[in-house]
Order: C-alpha cells, then structure tokens, then sequence
C-alpha cells in the first residue's frame, strides 16, 4: 500500500456546538473493516492531536467506539459501559473538542468497563485514576455528554466567557456561532 495515502487521516477533531458531539452514539452491530479501518484512523489522530483518548463522535462518526493511550495500555473499546465505579478524585480534564480549555472535576476514581475488541471478544478493563478519567471522558462523548456539562454553575459561567472569547478570536471558515454553550 502506498504509505503517503496510508498516512491520510480524512477526519478533523469535531468542535463544542458541532452537533454530532452531543448526540447519543449509536451500538456497533458489525465489527467490519469499516470499523477497523476507522479505529486505525482514530489512533492516528488521537496521536497527532496529541490526546490520551479519542471518542468516535470527535471525528464525526455517531457509532459507540473509543481509543485510548494511557501511557500504562492502549486499546479501544467497541460499545462500552461502565459497570462499577467507585470513591471520588478530582483530576484538571481539558477535551480535544474544546481547545485550549481546561477544568477541575471530580469524578469517581476507580472504573469498571466491558466492552468488545475490535475481533468482537468481550473485554473487561479496570482502571483508576488517569486511566479512569480517560474512560469516564470518552463514555461521556458517547453518550453525547461534553466536559461543559460535568461543571459546577461557577465553572460553566467562566466556561461560557471562555468560549465566547475563543470564538471572537477564532480565525477561519468556521463561523463562531458554534461555539456557544447551551
Ligand atoms: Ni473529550
């Protein structure tokens, strides 16, 4: 295969106010190599933004599918749910749809996902900490849930000006009306 085409990624990250971002993804049925070609592509992007995991929606695709690279493992996850969780940590997330920002938030501290690989095996993976974040965040994109609404009233308000800041100073084709908070 010719390694210049290889290395065309045909997908940009997806902003906050693109509406794919808040819409519930939809269960993958079919493990294909439609899906494993898209997940190949997820990797690569999650690396060149540079990110720690990246949820399918994020490159426009509403199926229930993430990456991940936590330093400890790398994998991805096919139509993942979170069993078990357990305490409370509070941990600086920021989120490649929402550039450049970033927030204290607590969440819980130890996960419990299942989930399928992408041979349609069950996969069981326990996390904590970091890793747990990850995981939490890239649910969260699935179910159409964006970091803005994980803050208290006080964050969001400053998250709103923020927002509003980035979109006065944002430059290019993309109109600025997006990026508005609900
Ligand atoms: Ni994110």
């Amino acid at each position: 295969m010719n390694a210049t085409l290889e290395a065309m990624v045909p997908y940009d990250i997806r902003v906050i106010g693109d509406p794919v971002l808040s819409t519930r993804a939809k269960e993958v049925t079919d493990i294909d190599g439609t899906v494993a070609a898209l997940v190949e592509d997820m990797f690569e992007v999650m690396y060149d933004a540079p990110g720690v995991g990246l949820a399918a929606p994020q490159v426009g695709v509403s199926r229930r599918i993430f990456v991940f690279d936590s330093d400890d493992r790398a994998g991805v996850l096919i139509n993942p749910e979170i069993v078990e969780s357990d305490g409370e940590w509070e941990f600086v997330e920021g989120c490649l749809s929402i550039p450049g920002l970033h927030w204290s938030v607590v969440r819980p501290r130890t996960v419990l996902l299942r989930g399928v690989d992408l041979d349609g095996n069950p996969v069981e993976l326990e996390a904590t900490d970091f890793e747990a974040r990850i995981f939490q965040h890239e649910l969260d994109h699935l179910d159409g849930v964006l970091l803005v609404e994980r803050l208290t009233d006080e964050q969001r308000r400053e998250a709103k000006r923020a927002l509003r800041e980035l979109a006065l100073s944002a430059s290019g084709p993309t109109p600025s009306a997006g990026l508005q908070l609900p």
